[in-house]
């Protein structure tokens, strides 16, 4: 395997990790937003959507030979980010959770567009598919929640 190649497993692996982080996140977040049906809805959804890129993600680090023995270690590192980002329970905690998830999406966003080049530069294919259609799910929440940060912002404060 060329130093490239490497370097693309080893990125793909980190995505890994972010997918497996965020799959707690989001699994955490929609139990906790209960309050708000439609927010719980949502990252319910993405919390779905999430657990078909982990799934995506390891089909393609199997075509690519990769051994996906110690995944568990990488997803630590990133569930370590990812719980920085996450807020304890607060009055207000549906906003943070909306900007906590925005700022993630973006996060990812901009993961899958380095990968994605990454991809096409070392003619794998199938991997920048992958990182398309990851993109897609992901602007399409970032999105949504932009949507939604005023009215959660404006309900926390309506006397
Ligand atoms: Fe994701």
């Amino acid at each position: 395997m060329t130093k490239n190649k490497q370097t693309l497993v080893a990125w793909l692996r980190d995505a890994h990790a972010m997918e497996r982080a965020s799959v707690d996140t989001l699994d955490r977040l929609a139990d906790r937003l209960s309050r708000y049906p439609d927010l719980a809805a949502r990252f319910r959804e993405h919390w779905r959507e999430t657990l078909g890129q982990v799934e995506r993600i390891e089909r393609c680090l199997k075509k690519l030979g990769s051994d996906t023995s110690t995944f568990k270690d990488l997803a630590s590192r990133f569930l370590g980010i990812a719980q920085a980002y996450a807020v304890a329970v607060a009055p207000d905690e549906a906003v943070k959770d909306c900007l906590t998830a925005y700022t993630w999406r973006h996060f990812e966003i901009a993961a899958y567009v380095s990968l994605g080049a990454a991809a096409l530069m070392l003619e794998e294919p199938d991997v920048a598919r992958m990182c398309n259609e990851h993109l897609e799910q992901e602007r399409a929440m970032a999105a949504w929640l932009e949507q939604q940060i005023p009215e959660v912002t404006l309900e926390f404060l309506r006397p």
